[in-house]
């Protein structure tokens, strides 16, 4: 697929299979995150690939947080959170580095990892899967970024829910871009 069709082709899919791609598609997704621009080339993401029973146990540790936040939770409620990475066959969960020079900006790690998740959404879309970027409360769950070995004050910025599109997946219209631009001369 050119890159333009990819540009333009390229939507959320909240709906896949539970068939799990092979790891060399896997492995290709987490390359092309890693073709990012990044600033000092400190390559600041953390790529935590989820599959098998893993989304299970962060499922639990979903469940766990809920509990703590919201003890008159119900058993549903539980049982939905606990479900929440079951959605797609893997899951990607990425972190950034925190700055440990003074020349490393926060943020411009922040830019360059979340550069690295479009590169996996747009490669996902290229290689025939289906992917979709979520966060929810979960990426600012402490307890969530414990059990990815993040502090608490390091980002935790994507869950990329990836696998083979279940049925048909239908484009977005977009707003044209022109109410987001000011041409300066
Ligand atoms: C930082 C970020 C966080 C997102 N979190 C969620 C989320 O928690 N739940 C969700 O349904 N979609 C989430 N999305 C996906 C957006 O809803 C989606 O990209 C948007 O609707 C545009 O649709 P498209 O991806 O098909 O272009 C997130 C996207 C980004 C960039």
């Amino acid at each position: 697929m050119d890159l333009q069709t990819a540009l333009r082709t390229r939507v959320s899919v909240p709906k896949v299979t539970t068939e799990e791609p092979p790891r060399e598609t896997i492995l290709k997704l987490l390359e092309a995150g890693n073709q990012a621009p990044n600033h000092h080339r400190v390559r600041p993401w953390r790529f935590f690939v989820l599959t098998g029973d893993a989304r299970t146990r962060l499922g639990d540790v979903m469940a766990a947080s809920l509990f703590d936040r919201e003890p008159a939770a119900t058993p549903e409620q539980l049982d939905k959170t606990r479900a929440l990475p079951l959605r797609a066959p893997v899951v990607v969960a990425v972190g950034v580095d925190a700055p440990r020079e003074e020349r490393i900006i926060e943020i411009e790690n922040v830019c360059a990892a979340a550069a690295a998740c479009q590169n996996i959404l747009l490669a996902a879309h290229d290689l025939g899967l289906g992917a979709m970027w979520r966060t929810g409360v979960w990426t600012r769950d402490a307890k969530v970024k414990e059990f990815f070995g993040l502090s608490p004050e390091q980002h935790l910025i994507a869950f990329l829910y990836i696998g083979y599109a279940a049925g048909e997946v239908k484009l977005t219209d977009r707003p044209p871009v022109d109410d987001r631009v000011q041409w300066m001369e």
